[in-house]
């Protein structure tokens, strides 16, 4: 193609100038209090101000029409009672809950919005809330030399967005994911400022194709959509952590998931018949490398008809889910949304009869080139649909499947557009819309037919799934992986800021394909990213078809022996991860955050994308480079020691690391807690011990929480829980642990084995109050049960 080439930038190319065109919302005519706010009638509609809490108060307008409180489904509430006074001083109207300011300029309408001590969150200057003829809605905000961007979802290049312009339309991307690659599987139009060590939020719950602009204008961003009303929320922080908080009250949060989802995972497009995957199970299992599930991309379907097995690959897949099953390993199928368009195929036939799938507004059925060839697409916009699509898994569950793999779900669709035609209908429960405003929830919608479907087939034990595409919400039903990625050292790099923002954007449950997707991956590369991958929140291996296998043993001794000492530290980790993951289920709060997270004052944090935390206390500092051993860590305020040599390293400064390629520099902060459990083949042996790593350093105090349940019911849902809060404070020669207990689970393990690192003989333990002897075995340790 032409624009492949320096044609491309041919003088005569103009490039099309900018429609800014735009017409502002005009004055104030009138203000009436309202319940929770105020209606604001002004020159061109009605814009309603509506607190969601004190520190969450939503915008909206239809300059088109008439202005609707309806929300995407991506809302799971309609906020709490807010006491809001509205007022008017010197002709400007101020809106004050507990905890935010609205101010209103009225000629034209200029929206302030700042916290109690008046320090400023959102403001609009010359430029506030407009539209365009052409149905676009957009707002303007000022932007601060000294504000950085964190969110958006799932997009490429680092972890701070500012000077980034980004598009929002979930795309199958199979190539390139690069800087320049905008637009990705996920569309989450949510993001997080943080200026001047102080973080507020801003959701724009709007489906169609929305844009983030930080980079056309200097003093200004802008977020618009092509269509559909401005609705917009503003969350108050002040911590990144509050940010989360607000965002996920509004959006849902992750249930705690079982437990053997967060174990390790083996998938490659595909492991074509039973006898395959019962070898590739054995080979673990001879191996003694730990494995929780192994996938089965589309060849396990009987000519890529979802719900069905080829009987000739798959004769009894009920015994292999079984088999598999004793050993501790369980199966997840892939289950795309295309429905293969064949009249002897029952799934085709249910959803014509049932009038189920997407049609155009004249009545006929959209079909589209997937995997089956011609296919239909289930209107999952439509409850009917749902319930019917998520029983259709009774197809799985009775085989013993507990998790589900949704694939091209945004939908990708083989054409020009890579999707559904944007003029198809959508029923969306009665008030029909086009594809064009519903595309970017297809996903979500198809998550939540499949999550609730599974939750009703497993009967209180828990679904896993893993989805490709999403919306703001989809967190409540889903772990994402980011796509399709290359076997590229860059990949990798890539992974962690994109990672780190998925986290940011209220989806903590997320990680990269292990070893790179397409392009054929390599030893050194597959041990540097098995090393990472141990500490993202989804671990999975997936290969392509064509493309070198890479199964942990795929590249010679050397390397599968490191690849299996970080699948094993996972296995060592997991107590710590699952309480990570309850800590996200309860507060939001991804389970690996950059470290401005934690740092948000510290201006070296604020676009560190090669570093990531895991929790509150441990700094993770990957090699992601070939034949390189050493790098540049930056380690924030305080003492932090490395997790293998016990080296304890000052923190505000950087330092040179070396990390040979068995070491992933690990760097833990002193004053806090690790949670270990045995190495093991797989989650379904239950942990007879535990270890606690106490990291001793004088006048460093923290406090940890652990977690546990019974890891597979939703029991804890009703107090099936426990959690032990673990405060710890260091002096000068004394530790005092106080623990406390909630919940009525009870553990598997009795007695916890608490290890202290960098502690001396004269060290006084108190546990409770209550003086404990340490014993010197290399380290100093304590047998506690409890
Ligand atoms: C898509 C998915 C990939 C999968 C393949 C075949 O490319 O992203 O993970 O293996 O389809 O189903």
């Amino acid at each position: 193609m032409l624009e492949d080439t320096s044609f491309a930038i041919h003088p005569g190319q103009k490039k099309q100038m900018k429609d800014t065109n735009y017409k502002d919302i005009g004055n104030v005519l009138e203000v009436v209090k309202t319940d929770n706010g105020a209606s604001v009638k002004t020159e061109s509609g009605t814009l309603f101000i509506k607190f969601y809490r004190d520190d969450i108060v939503r915008f909206v307008f239809n300059p088109f029409g008439e202005t609707t409180l309806k929300s995407s489904p991506a809302l799971i509430t309609d906020g709490e009672k807010t006491e809001v006074s509205v007022s008017e001083k010197n002709g400007e109207i101020l809106l004050t809950s507990a905890k935010l300011q609205v101010y209103l300029d009225k000629s034209p309408l200029r929206i302030t919005v700042t916290d109690p001590d008046g320090r400023l969150l959102v403001k609009e200057g010359a430029k506030g809330m407009g539209y365009k003829e052409s149905k676009e809605i957009i707002c303007f905000k000022e932007m601060h030399p000294e504000d950085h961007f964190y969110g958006f979802g799932e997009k490429t290049g680092f972890l701070d967005k500012r000077g980034e312009k980004m598009t929002m339309w979930n795309s199958d991307v199979y190539a390139p994911h690069n800087p320049e690659t905008d637009s990705l599987y996920q569309s989450i139009p949510y993001f997080m400022t943080l200026r001047n060590g102080f973080a507020h939020g801003v959701f724009l719950d709007n489906t169609f194709k929305t844009t983030f602009d930080f980079r056309s204008e200097e003093a200004n961003y802008s977020f618009s959509a092509e269509g559909g009303q401005i609705n917009y929320y503003v969350m108050a922080g002040p911590t990144p952590k509050d940010v989360l908080e607000q965002y996920t009250y509004l959006t849902g949060r992750i249930p705690i998931p079982p437990k053997w989802a967060i174990g390790y995972h083996q998938s490659r497009y595909s492991y074509e018949t039973e006898q395959e995957v019962r070898e590739l199970a054995n080979n673990f299992i001879e191996k003694g490398i730990p494995l929780d599930v192994i996938y089965l991309d589309i060849h396990y379907m009987d000519g890529y008809r979802v719900f069905t097995f080829d009987k000739e690959r798959f004769p009894n897949p009920k015994q292999l889910v079984e088999d598999l099953r004793a050993q501790g390993i369980r199966i997840v199928p892939i289950v795309d949304p295309g429905v293969k368009e064949d009249p002897e195929y029952y799934i085709y036939q249910e959803g014509i009869r049932g009038d189920f799938f997407c049609k155009y507004i004249e009545g006929n059925i959209y079909f589209g080139d997937v995997w089956p060839g011609n296919s239909a697409f289930p209107d999952f916009t439509n409850s009917k649909v749902r319930r019917w699509w998520g029983e259709k898994h009774k197809f799985y569950s009775d085989l013993g499947i507990e998790g589900i793999w949704n694939d091209m779900n945004e939908p990708a669709v083989f054409n020009e557009t890579k999707s559904m035609d944007v003029k198809v209908m959508h029923d969306n429960d009665g008030d029909p819309r086009t594809h064009r405003e519903l595309h970017n929830i297809y996903g979500l919608m198809m998550g939540e037919a499949t999550y609730s479907g599974m939750k009703k087939q497993l009967r209180g034990n828990r679904p896993f799934l893993l989805t490709r595409a999403g919306y703001s919400g989809v967190q409540r039903y889903a772990a994402v992986w980011t796509g399709d990625n290359r076997s590229f050292w860059e990949h990798l790099q890539m992974s962690i800021p994109m990672i780190m923002n998925l986290g940011l954007s209220g989806i903590p449950f997320a990680g990269a394909d292990v070893g790179g997707f397409a392009h054929d991956s390599n030893g050194e590369l597959l041990a540097r990213w098995t090393q990472v991958g141990a500490f993202t929140p989804y671990f999975r291996n997936h290969s392509a078809l064509g493309f070198a296998r890479q199964e942990p043993w795929s590249f010679g001794e050397k390397y599968e022996k490191i690849i299996k000492r970080y699948i094993e530290l996972r296995y060592k980790w997991l107590p710590h991860f699952y309480s990570l993951f309850a800590e996200a289920h309860y507060t939001g709060t991804p389970v690996m955050r950059p470290l401005m997270m934690e740092y948000q004052k510290d201006e070296n944090t604020y676009n560190l994308s090669d570093q990531f935390m895991v929790g509150d206390n441990v700094i993770i500092a990957p090699i992601m480079q070939p034949a390189v051993q050493h790098r540049a860590v930056y380690l924030p305020e305080g003492n932090w020691v490395d997790y293998w040599t016990e080296e304890v390293y000052k923190g505000g400064k950087h330092h040179l690391v070396r990390a040979d390629l068995n070491t992933l520099p690990i760097f833990v902060k002193q004053g806090s807690i690790l949670a270990h459990g045995p190495v093991k083949r797989s989650t379904e042996i239950k942990n007879e011990k535990l270890t606690l790593h106490l990291y001793y350093g004088e006048y460093t105090s923290s406090s940890f929480k652990l977690y546990d349940d019974d890891g597979s019911t939703f029991e804890y849902e009703q107090g099936g829980y426990l959690i032990k809060t673990f405060d710890v404070k260091c002096e000068k020669d004394q530790i005092s642990l106080t623990i406390s207990n909630e919940g009525r689970y009870k553990p598997a393990w009795k007695e916890i084995e608490l290890v202290v690192h960098g502690a001396h003989e004269n060290i006084a333990l108190f546990i409770n109050g209550e003086e404990k002897y340490l014993q010197k075995k290399g380290d100093y340790t304590l047998k506690v049960t409890l």
